[in-house]
This record gives structure tokens, C-alpha cells and sequence, in this order.
């Protein structure tokens, strides 16, 4: 049983930032080169180079923003080798992903291109780990500036003449690790050094990001790592300059450890239970970084950037163990749904969010195999939730029973769009059992309302599609007739292994 009291009588109104629903793409595996990009020569049907299946099927997810080029990837690349006609750049080695050799064909105008295919913003990460404050400089002058320049001219000689608009700018990315390996003093020393050259042209204006922590190394250095950084750095500099926009925090929900991550597809309900407990602890992380935030930045200038997120097992076999392709089940679906619930709750501060990656690598909603192309459970999820896009949060209070560990079984977030439609979205965790819902609204009669819902289920735990059997796992409607309604109180069953969205109009 669970019973949950929806509050519509919301005072202090939070939107639920669209950004939230973004999206990772690096130059790792199969992500780029053979996922989103085949070139204009390939067979498969494309355009100006991107596969056509997945521009479509990002657009129909209403993908917000894509982060790009990495990851750890970001602080090895150097953009002036990814500019100018593709027969003339430089080959160069991937050493953080396989040592594989790129031939820069996808660029500085091939992702700002595919932006604007997608209709979504960039989020471009520069190089602090291995690059220059000038190449940073001179990058965001090349995407941005008007005037005549160095730069701008550059960017027009290699067939641009527009400055582009790009708000998100990433100074380095996990610079802990393998983005530099450096303290906190020193990457916020870098920081601020850097973001100083980040310049605003014409009317473009930088929401600059500092790299954050990992929820997955210990809370105590999570917590240094931020109050080191919020300590020194504040929204504007003395001298009126505004530094800071947004600081990141990157959590992936492991089964295992680094070393052994356990199957993909192949997994005990221990292992799923396992899965669940981990993925909630993101709520921890978002909580620890939203109270130093408070204390440092109460006005809620500064927002908290998840741009990497997901489940991330061992490569499905067979393939390169530096490419992390894997497959995606129920449980993945599960992970992006009770993870998007809780950036939901948390979107007072939680700006953006960007799961790692969009194709072919950790969760992704999309993989690729030749010509042929399956969205996973998680794609099913972000379908379902692009209804919070923009809306504005609702009060949830759930009391639910418990599935295992202290793990209340069913888990939502609700919000109410511009044209007054609710949705609410659940969870049920528990792959065994269905449990009996009452939903009540204190403030509103459920006798003027009209009904429908969406499910996405899986009939194991380990439901999937597969190249072969690419529509297994898809969302279907929700027969509402089984919905008992009263005057202020909704009631149905929720089946088990099951992610629902339920609409009020
Ligand atoms: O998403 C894969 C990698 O995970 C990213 O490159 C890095 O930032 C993180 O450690």
C-alpha cells in the first residue's frame, strides 16, 4: 500500500528546468563517430553527416541540451584540430578512451550543427586538465564573437558567418581525476584564472560551470571539494565580474565497483535491490551540495549541474572494454526514473542534468548496431517524463511500504504544466508484487477531471530490446477504467516493474 497527498496550492513556485532531461556526448566508443555521426558518404540515411533515425528520436524526446566533447575526454582535446576542411585535420590519439585514433571529422561545427538540428542548446566543456587559458579564450571567440577578429574571421573563412549563441561553458571536467588530478585549491585557483578569460561577445552571455565532485568517492572530500571552491569563488568577482553560474556533480549508480560492475542484462533481484538503494543515494549527494550551497549562495545564484549520471555495468561481451557499450533493461529505466524524480524535487537548485551518454555508452537511451537502431527502457522514460519539461513542481508527500533495505517501494514527483494538466509519475520498485495506490488531492475535485496514463513495464526484471526484438519493452496506455475516482481521492494498482505516468487534465 501507498498513499500519497498531491498539494496544487503550491506558494512558492519551482519550475522543473527543462535541462534537466539533457543529454552527454563524447568522443568515446561509439557515442560520436558511428552512433551520431556516419559522415554525408554513408549509406545510412543521414543529414549533413548525422543519422537521421536519431535525429529524429532525439527531437521526439524534446532533447533540451547536449553536453559535449567529454568527460575526461574534454581535458585532452584541443578544438583547433577539429575546425577547417575534414580532409585536413589532424589525426590524433584517443589516450583516455582505447587509444583509438580520431580523425577529428566531428568538430566544433559539426556539433553546434547537430545542435541545431536537435533544436537544443550546447554545452561545451573546455580544456583546463591539458589546454591554455588562451585556446579556451580564443574557442569561445571563434562560437561567439560578431566583429571582425582573429577568431570570428577564422570561424567565417571555415564557412560560418554567424556567431553562434552558446550559454553553457564546463571549465574542465573532473579535474580531481582524469581531468588534472589536482586539489581543490589548485583547480579553484585554475578556475578562476580561467573563467576570468571566459569572455561575453555582443550579446551572448557565458553560464560558466566549476567542475564539482563525485558521489562516488567519500562524502567528506564531496563536501571539501565544494566548500573549497564556494569558499573562494563568489557569483561576482570584486571587481563585478560574474565568475560563477553553476558548479557539477557527476554520480554513477554502480552494481559492483569499478573493478567488477557487474552484468547488464544477467542479474539477481539482490543485485537489482542493490541498483535501487545506490541510485537513491543521489538524493544524499544533491542534499550535502544544496546545504553548503544555501550557506554560501542563499540567493540561489549558483546552480547545481548533475551533467553526468547513470548505471554503469561491465561491456556487453565481445566488445572493446574501453568503448562502454552495454545493454539496458528494466532496471536502467527504473534508475533514470527515480533519478529524474529526484532532480525534479531538488529543482530549486538542480539546473541541469546530463545522462552519460546519449548513444552507445553507460544508460544510453539509444544503441546502434550497422544501420539498425533500438531505443532502450531509459529512451521509454525520458519520453514519459519530458511532461515536466518547464512545469511547475507539486507537492508529493508518499508513505509507502517498504520493498527491502528501508526502501519505500514506490517513489514520484508530480508538476503542473502552462496549460494546467498534472502529471504525476510513479515507480514501483518492487519487481514481485503490485501495490495498491490512493493518490488524494486536498485542493482540487477529481469529478472535473479527465484521466489517461501512460506504463512502461517489463514482464522480468531484465526486460530489454534487443536489434532483433527492438520493440519488447515499450510504453503502452494505461486502461484508466480500473481507476476508482472520488471526490478528492484516486485509487488503482500499480503493477510491479513498473514506471507510470498518469495525466489530469
Ligand atoms: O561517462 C564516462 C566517463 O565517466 C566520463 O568521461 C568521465 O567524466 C566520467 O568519469
Amino acid at each position: 500500500m501507498a498513499q500519497i497527498v498531491i498539494d496544487t496550492e503550491i506558494k512558492d513556485k519551482k519550475v522543473i528546468s527543462r535541462h534537466i532531461y539533457g543529454h552527454f556526448a563524447e568522443h568515446l566508443g561509439r557515442c560520436i563517430y558511428d552512433g551520431l555521426w556516419v559522415g554525408e558518404d554513408s549509406s545510412i540515411p543521414n543529414i549533413k553527416g548525422f543519422r537521421k533515425d536519431i535525429l529524429e528520436a532525439l527531437r521526439r524526446i524534446k532533447i533540451p541540451v547536449l553536453r559535449w566533447p567529454g568527460g575526461c575526454y574534454a581535458d585532452y582535446y584541443h578544438w583547433m584540430d577539429g575546425i577547417g576542411p575534414r580532409d585536413r585535420r589532424p589525426s590524433t590519439v584517443n589516450t583516455q578512451w582505447g587509444k583509438v585514433t580520431d580523425d577529428n571529422h566531428f568538430g566544433t561545427h559539426e556539433f553546434m550543427d547537430l545542435c541545431e538540428l536537435l533544436g537544443c542548446e550546447p554545452y561545451i566543456c573546455g580544456n583546463v586538465g591539458s589546454g591554455t587559458v588562451q585556446e579556451m579564450r580564443q574557442w569561445i571567440e571563434y562560437l561567439t564573437h560578431d566583429g571582425k577578429s582573429q577568431m570570428a574571421d577564422l570561424r567565417r573563412s571555415n564557412g560560418r558567418t554567424e556567431p553562434w549563441k552558446v550559454k553553457y561553458w564546463g571549465v574542465g571536467n573532473e579535474n580531481w581525476g582524469c581531468g588534472g588530478s589536482m586539489r581543490a585549491e589548485y583547480y579553484t585557483d585554475l578556475f578562476l584564472r580561467y573563467s576570468t578569460f571566459c569572455a561575453d561577445y555582443g550579446n551572448n552571455k557565458l553560464y560558466k560551470i566549476a567542475c564539482g565532485p563525485a558521489g562516488n568517492l567519500p562524502l567528506k572530500w564531496l563536501e571539501r571539494w565544494v566548500e573549497e571552491i564556494l569558499v573562494r569563488i563568489t557569483p561576482v568577482s570584486a571587481f563585478g565580474f560574474e565568475i560563477i553560474h553553476g558548479i557539477s556533480l557527476h554520480y554513477y549508480t554502480f552494481e559492483g565497483d569499478l573493478i567488477n560492475k557487474g552484468s547488464a542484462t544477467d542479474f539477481t533481484e539482490k543485485d537489482w535491490a542493490t541498483v535501487m538503494r545506490r541510485t537513491l543515494h543521489m538524493e544524499k549527494y544533491i542534499s550535502r551540495i544544496k546545504a553548503i550551497l544555501e550557506t554560501h549562495d542563499p540567493q540561489k545564484k549558483i546552480g547545481l549541474i548533475v551533467d553526468e549520471w547513470g548505471a554503469w555495468y561491465e561491456v556487453e561481451p565481445g566488445t572493446n572494454p574501453h568503448f562502454l557499450f552495454q545493454q539496458n533493461t528494466m532496471r536502467d529505466a527504473m534508475v533514470a526514473a527515480l533519478n529524474f524524480n529526484i532532480f525534479n524535487r531538488h529543482c530549486d537548485r538542480v539546473h541541469m542534468a546530463n545522462i552519460a551518454q546519449v548513444v552507445n555508452v553507460v544508460q544510453a537511451p539509444i544503441l546502434t548496431r550497422g544501420a539498425k537502431m533500438i531505443l532502450t527502457p531509459t529512451f521509454h522514460v525520458f519520453d514519459m517524463y519530458k511532461v515536466h519539461q518547464d512545469a511547475i513542481l507539486l507537492g508529493m508527500n508518499i508513505t509507502s511500504e517498504i520493498y527491502k533495505r528501508k526502501i519505500p517501494a514506490i517513489q514520484g514527483s508530480a508538476s503542473q504544466n502552462a496549460n494546467g494538466d498534472i502529471h504525476i509519475s510513479l515507480c514501483n520498485i518492487n519487481p514481485n508484487n503490485s501495490i495498491n495506490i490512493s493518490i488524494k488531492f486536498p485542493s482540487i475535485n477529481l469529478n472535473d477531471k479527465k484521466f489517461s496514463a501512460t506504463i512502461l513495464r517489463g514482464d522480468q526484471m531484465n526486460a530489454h530490446n534487443t536489434f532483433d526484438s527492438p520493440k519488447n519493452v515499450q510504453p503502452k496506455a494505461f486502461d484508466v477504467s480500473n481507476f476508482e475516482i472520488g471526490e478528492s481521492e484516486l485509487q488503482f494498482k500499480m503493477p510491479s516493474i513498473a514506471i507510470l505516468v498518469i495525466k489530469l487534465e
